[in-house]
């Protein structure tokens, strides 16, 4: 097959509207719990400045490189991650086996949705506990004793794990363009405005120079081996990679869109999410006198007792979990989307039935990720594994 055939290999799938609109989509699936929550903690505890300057090599050594064969890929299929893998191979005269490279991708990503969702549902559980004033006077005690009230409770934890996969489903259902685009363009300006908003209240309203020297101030002493595979995992894990989901992304794309200047700009918007998450929390942490390192507690447990204490406060709170919320969702649709792509390969699977059927199974399989902070903690069915015998941490 010669090049404009491949260019004209019929699809089933839809393309993207424009550039912008997939750079919306792209930087919603990269920018996700994986910067609100888990880059500043992991920023705070390894090192400040040094941790940053090793994960900003990462991202743009290994995690660009990367992204860019992904969606080069996936353009270049025009299908889902699991048959462009098949064919793509197939038409260079290599081995159709490659397509087991895309089934590890997408139940990656569909193994992410399983769990993300869990996390995120905390998110939408603590924007009600804030709009209902439930932070208000709240110290160290009282905010850990709220968070554990609600990880014991595992009804309260399916409901919202089913209210984020409901979503999800509801929008990867309605297709590219009536779900998928008509979300990020409203969830990633939401974001972004959100994000601005809680950085300047920070700069006004907290220790700012603080937060800055805490996320900047580089102390090599802490890295070592562990602490840089810890920045390559992060790379990974912010940029979507390996999950099928950018493949799937690329597959929708127009053969007009530069993807190394797309890459660039969905590498540097990711990465600049995470600092402003960074100089968002930090400053409030700093000003109220709370402890930085309280890892994934951070987002549940300290930031709270500030939102208790400040002014306006029972608002910030509510929209720093609304950050966390919509920047989740717009993760999750990705984790979902390959896997409804090889649906609608298949004659017979309409979308909307392969969303739902997998939404319903991500949810059981899902409620693992529940009961492990309650009726089954303390059991760690792979804990004959040495990597999995410590405690897991937090998204
Ligand atoms: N990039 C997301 C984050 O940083 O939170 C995580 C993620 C989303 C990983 C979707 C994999 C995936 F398929």
């Amino acid at each position: 097959m010669n090049e404009g055939e491949i260019m004209q290999r019929t699809t089933v799938h839809e393309t993207w509207s424009s550039r912008t609109v997939f750079l919306l989509a792209a930087i919603g699936s990269a920018v996700g719990l994986g910067n609100i929550q888990r880059f500043p903690q992991m920023v705070g505890e390894n090192g400040g400045g040094a941790f940053v300057l090793i994960y900003l090599i990462c991202v743009f050594v290994i995690g660009v490189p990367l992204l860019m064969a992904e969606l080069m890929i996936g353009r270049r299929g025009r299908q889902s991650a699991i048959t462009t893998m098949r064919l793509v191979a197939v038409e260079e005269g290599h081995s159709p086996r490659w397509t087991y490279l895309g089934w590890l991708g997408v139940l990656i990503a569909f193994f992410v949705l399983t769990f993300y969702s869990v996390i995120a549902g905390w998110g939408l559980d603590y924007m009600v506990k804030s709009l209902v004033g439930q932070f208000a006077g709240l110290d160290a005690a009282r905010s850990n004793a709220l968070f554990n009230g609600l990880l014991a409770d595992p009804l309260r934890l399916a409901f919202w794990h089913a209210v984020f996969i409901g979503l999800s489903v509801f929008v990867v259902a309605r297709g590219v363009h009536k779900g998928l685009e008509a979300a990020v363009n409203i969830l990633m300006p939401m974001l972004f405005i959100i994000l601005l908003g809680l950085v300047g209240y920070a700069m006004v309203k907290g220790d700012f120079m603080a937060g800055v020297n805490f996320l900047f101030a580089p102390d090599f002493s802490k890295i070592t081996g562990k602490v840089i595979m810890l920045a390559v995992g992060q790379s990974f894990f912010t940029l979507t990679l390996g999950a099928g989901a950018m493949m799937t992304y690329g597959a929708y794309l127009p053969q007009n869109v530069s993807i190394p200047r797309a890459v660039s700009i969905i590498a540097l918007s990711d990465t600049a999410v995470a600092l402003l998450a960074g100089l968002a929390l930090f400053p409030i942490v700093f000003a109220f006198g709370l402890d930085p390192n309280s890892g994934s507690g951070l987002a549940f447990v300290t930031l709270p007792v500030a939102f208790g204490q400040m002014t306006g406060g029972t608002i910030v709170g509510a929209l720093f979990f609304m950050l966390l919320v919509i920047a989740a969702l717009t993760s999750i649709i990705a984790t979902l989307e390959p896997l409804v792509a090889w649906g609608e390969e298949h004659r017979g699977f309409k979308r909307s039935t392969t969303a739902i059927v997998a939404g319903i199974i991500a949810w059981v399989l899902g409620t693992g990720t529940v009961f492990s902070f309650n009726i089954w903690k303390g059991f760690y069915p792979l804990g004959w594994v040495p990597v999995l015998r410590a405690k897991p941490s937090l998204a």
